[in-house]
C-alpha cells in the first residue's frame, strides 16, 4: 500500500492507495481519520450505472464499517446538474436524520462530482466535519480528491453551466483509493481520467511523461497490479504541489493547465464531453495557444501530446461539424476563476516540466487554441 501525507493548513491528509483497501476501511477510518465507537457516520455515495457503485463497492465498505450507531447512507447520482446546492441540501437532511454531530464523519464515494458535492457539504455541516472520501473513479485518485477543493456548478443565464463556481476548501482527512473498484468503471470514464494523468506528467517533467508513456499498455488493460503505482505517481505530483500551495496562491495554479478552454467547453452541456475529455481537448489548445504566444517554438509538444491522446483513446479535436460560438466560449473563460477583471488568463506550456501562467493573453492568442481543437467541415 502506498501512503502520502499532505498538510493542508490545519488539516493533515493522508491518502491511501492500494488493492483490497475497502474491506479494511474500520481499521484505516480508525487509524487516520478518529473514527472511534461513538462517531456517527453518513455515507454519501455514487449510486453508479446501474447502482454498480452503490450495490457492490458501497455495500463492501459498509459491510467493513459494521454495525455502528448512527451509520447512515445515501446515494447520489453522479450528473453534472447534480453537482448542486440541491444535493448538499439533500447531504445535510441526511446528516440531520444521522444524528451526525460536529464530531461525526461525512464519507464520501464515488467520483469527483460526488466527492466534490459532498466535500462542500461537509465544509458547512455544523461549520465543518471531517470528511473521508473513497474516490472510484481515476481521475477522483489522481485528482479531484486530493488538496481541497470542493464545490458545486451553477446555472449560467445562456442555459449553460457554470463549473465550480460556488465551494469551498475542505480537505478530506482521509482518501482511501482502493485500485480495485477501477475494474467496474466504464471504458469512457477510465479513458477520461488519463487526460489528468497525462497532465500531471506533462506538468512533472519528462521522467514523469516518460513512465506515463511506458505504463500507458498495461494501464489501458487495467492490469490491477500496475494501477496502483501508477494512480500513486501521479496522485503524488498533485499532492507534492498542494503541500507547497494550497490555496492556489502560485505554484497550484498549473494544475490548470487545459482547463480553462475545459471549463468553456463543458459550460456547453450540449457537447456532452466528460471532464477529462473536456481536459484532453484543453491541453491541445493549450499547446496551440503556447505556440501562437511565442512560448514553444514548433508542433512537437502538440504533436506528441495528441499522439498519446490517441494511444489513451482520447479526442484531440471537437467532432466534425461541431459548432460553437468563439466569443460565448471566451466569454465563460473570462468568468474562469484564474481570470482577473474580466482578462483571460491561461496556463500554458514551455515544454515538458516548464508550464507557466500567462497573465493578459490575447484574443488572438485565445482563438489560435480554439482553431486547433474545432475541425473544419
Ligand atoms: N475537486 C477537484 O479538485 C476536482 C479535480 C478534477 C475534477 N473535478 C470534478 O470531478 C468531476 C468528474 O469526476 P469523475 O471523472 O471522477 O467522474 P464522475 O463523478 O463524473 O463519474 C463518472 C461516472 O462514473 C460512474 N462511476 C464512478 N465510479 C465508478 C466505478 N468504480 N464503477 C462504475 N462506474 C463508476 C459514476 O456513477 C458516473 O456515472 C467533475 O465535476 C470535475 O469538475 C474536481
Amino acid at each position: 500500500m502506498h501512503r502520502q501525507e499532505l498538510e493542508f493548513e490545519q488539516t493533515r491528509t493522508t491518502i491511501l492507495i492500494g488493492r483490497g483497501l475497502l474491506g479494511r476501511a474500520h481499521d484505516l477510518l480508525a487509524a487516520d481519520a478518529g473514527l472511534a465507537p461513538e462517531t456517527g457516520v453518513y455515507l454519501a455515495i455514487d449510486s453508479g450505472p446501474d447502482g454498480i457503485v452503490a450495490d457492490r463497492h458501497g455495500r463492501l465498505l459498509e459491510a467493513a464499517l459494521g454495525e455502528r450507531v448512527g451509520l447512515a447512507r445515501g446515494t447520489f447520482d453522479a450528473v453534472e446538474s447534480a453537482k448542486s446546492m440541491k444535493t448538499v441540501e439533500r447531504i445535510w437532511d441526511g446528516l440531520l436524520d444521522a444524528g451526525v454531530d460536529r464530531h461525526g464523519l461525512l464519507v464520501a464515494m464515488g467520483g469527483g462530482i460526488v466527492c466534490d458535492v459532498a466535500g462542500f457539504a461537509a465544509s458547512g455541516w455544523m461549520r465543518g466535519i471531517d470528511l473521508v472520501l473513497v474516490p472510484t473513479t481515476l481521475l477522483c485518485m489522481v485528482d479531484a480528491a486530493i488538496g481541497g477543493k470542493t464545490g458545486v456548478n451553477r446555472p449560467l443565464a445562456d442555459g449553460g453551466l457554470g463549473k465550480n463556481l460556488v465551494g469551498a476548501f475542505w480537505p478530506a482527512r482521509l482518501v482511501i483509493c482502493d485500485c480495485d473498484v477501477l475494474a467496474t468503471l466504464g471504458q469512457r470514464e477510465f479513458r477520461s481520467g488519463l487526460a489528468e494523468c497525462l497532465k500531471h506528467a506533462l506538468i512533472d517533467g519528462e521522467e514523469a511523461l516518460g513512465a506515463f508513456e511506458r505504463d500507458l499498455p498495461s494501464v489501458l488493460e487495467r492490469d490491477p497490479d500496475a494501477l496502483p503505482d501508477f494512480v500513486a505517481r501521479s496522485a503524488g505530483v498533485k499532492a507534492s504541489i498542494v503541500r507547497r500551495d494550497p490555496r492556489e496562491s502560485g505554484e497550484r495554479a498549473l494544475l490548470n493547465l487545459g482547463h480553462t478552454y475545459a471549463h468553456a467547453l463543458e459550460s456547453k452541456v450540449d457537447l456532452g464531453l466528460l471532464h477529462g475529455e473536456a481536459v484532453a481537448l484543453g491541453l491541445v489548445a493549450a499547446c496551440r495557444a503556447a505556440r501562437a504566444a511565442g512560448l514553444l517554438p514548433d508542433h512537437e509538444l502538440e504533436d506528441r501530446v495528441k499522439r498519446l491522446l490517441d494511444r489513451c483513446g482520447l479526442p484531440s479535436s471537437l467532432p466534425a461539424g461541431v459548432r460553437v460560438e468563439l466569443g460565448a466560449l471566451r466569454d465563460v473563460m473570462r468568468l474562469d476563476k484564474k481570470s482577473r477583471g474580466g482578462r483571460i488568463r491561461l496556463v500554458l506550456p514551455r515544454g515538458v516540466g516548464r508550464i507557466e501562467v500567462v497573465d493578459e493573453v490575447s484574443e488572438d492568442v485565445v482563438d489560435a487554441g480554439w482553431a486547433a481543437i474545432l475541425t473544419a467541415d
